[in-house]
């Protein structure tokens, strides 16, 4: 760790802790550099990588002070518990997908990290051996379940974090959107209740229209991020059959909720006989020390389905994903050689070596450092450049800021203005149904910062700054 880390985290757990509250004025740099021994220089870089997480704020000519938990406060979503009986969501999504395939875009709607990142050179290189092999190609031992010694491998990975896994739990699916859409076809028949986050990502509203299932949705809590209370009111007054969450490193808002509330849904969970797929697709994508425990950790009586993938530290191209299925895993395997059949065998084959040999751990502690760069930067600069009005919201996981816009401007309209601009970005609708809620936006930041971000930044504003204006005139008029 940098010696200016070690001071940002040292700080972190000050404000964490409450020793330093909401708008509580920090020690100068100086006056650090004096306390802590480090340097001036040091101690402005530590500042600076708080200032990025959102987790201090900088008045001219006044120095830094706390702002508002950041980490632990989420959009307001004003809102209570919704049923949500008919979801029409496919074709929205459809149209937003192939409107950002287009090669000229600015990516910034892209829900995948930089290229540049992922597939790093060994594992291409592993490939390049393997592919010269006919044996790798094989399919019968990569059929499903998957792989014997990759679902070994991922048993493993679950076992540093403590929980007892072996390579019969495991189920290597096509991606982790594929793990979500099995384990949820599997506990689910048309006309059963499920329950959502409100605002989730949309591969679970495709899913619930697709398989006919009624969605209630809980609304995210501004602290906590998930509202435990909400959660509870709603499992005691529905026949609610799976709920599909997500927990570390939200998609699209980025918060992580806390162990205690997580080992309270889980209590809960157990209470009611409830079943949960945990969708925890970023779990490696981690700013801090230690890897955030998932929901599967607190479940002592096998209702979790955990589903991840290696499509955000690999490649989303590779379509490798597993599911923790545990009692599910026949059910999962029937329902897949009747649809996505198995991830690719070379590929599988490939991951067995990568992941063998630790090359996976120094890949990933590369790119949790520069996501988290390249977020930082991309966060200084909109905060310097976005119109008054706008709020962003910065967690210290992952490479997107959610981003609230001033009230009543609509986040569909700005991403068409944008699109016309060959610039991506992902309006609020695609993640959350109601009509309260259009005013968000999802920007990717895991790009490497270059003058055509900042040029797309740059239109960002001054498009948001043109329906104020707008806006202005419509209701002086
Ligand atoms: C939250 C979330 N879950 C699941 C997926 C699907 O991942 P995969 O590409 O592994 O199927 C994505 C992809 O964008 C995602 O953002």
């Amino acid at each position: 760790m940098y010696k200016s880390e070690q001071l940002a985290h040292n700080l972190r757990l000050l404000i964490d802790n409450g020793t330093w509250p909401a708008h509580s004025k920090l020690p100068s740099l100086r006056q650090q550099a004096q306390s802590s021994g480090y340097s001036l220089m040091t101690v402005m870089n530590a500042y600076q990588e708080l200032e990025a997480q959102g987790l201090i704020y900088a008045k001219e000519k006044s120095g830094y002070f706390v702002a508002e938990h950041l980490s632990t406060q989420v959009p307001q979503t004003y809102s209570v518990v919704s049923l949500n009986p008919k979801i029409e969501i496919n074709s929205q999504v459809f149209k937003y997908l192939k409107s950002t395939q287009h090669q000229q875009i600015v990516p910034l709607g892209s829900a995948f990290p930089d290229h540049q990142l992922l597939c790093p050179s060994k594992l291409i290189q592993i490939m390049g051996q393997l592919a010269r092999n006919r044996k790798n190609y094989e399919q019968s031992s990569n059929l499903p379940p998957g792989n014997f010694a990759l679902r070994q491998l991922i048993a493993q990975r679950y076992c540093m974090q403590g929980i007892t896994t072996d390579a019969d739990d495991i189920v290597i699916t096509s991606g982790c959107l594929d793990a979500l859409n099995l384990s949820l076809q599997a506990i689910t028949q048309p006309g059963d209740y499920i329950l959502l986050q409100q605002t989730i990502f949309y591969g679970a509203w495709q899913a619930a229209e697709r398989l006919g299932l009624k969605v209630i949705t809980i609304p995210e809590h501004p602290q906590h991020g998930f509202d435990l209370e909400a959660f509870e009111q709603v499992i005691q007054s529905y026949p609610i059959k799976v709920c599909w969450f997500m927990l570390n490193a939200h998609n699209p808002i980025g918060f992580t909720v806390s162990d205690e509330i997580k080992y309270k849904i889980a209590k809960l969970l157990h209470q009611h006989q409830i079943h949960l797929i945990e969708d925890d697709v970023y779990e490696e994508l981690f700013y801090g020390s230690k890897k955030p425990l998932p929901m599967k950790y607190f479940d002592q009586q096998n209702l979790v389905l955990h589903c991840s993938s290696f499509s955000k530290t690999l490649g989303a191209g590779f379509r490798v994903g597993w599911v923790y299925a545990g009692k599910f895993s026949e059910h999962i395997q029937h329902l897949q050689l009747m649809s996505t059949i198995s991830a690719n065998s070379l590929i599988q084959n490939a991951l067995v070596e990568f992941l063998s040999h630790h090359h996976y751990e120094k890949h990933l502690r590369g790119l949790r450092r520069s996501l988290e760069k390249h977020k930082k930067q991309f966060y200084l600069y909109l905060k310097q450049h976005l119109p008054v009005g706008c709020e962003i919201f910065n967690y210290a996981s992952g490479y997107f800021l959610w981003i609230k816009l001033p009230d009543h401007v609509n986040s569909i309209e700005i991403y068409e203005d944008l699109l016309e601009q060959h610039i991506g970005v992902t309006p609020s609708p695609l993640f959350n149904i109601l009509q309260s809620q259009q005013h968000f936006l999802r920007i990717n930041c895991s790009f490497e910062w270059h003058s055509d971000i900042a040029h797309a930044l740059d239109q960002l504003s001054q498009s948001i700054q043109n329906h104020l204006k707008l806006r202005q005139i419509t209701h002086s008029a």
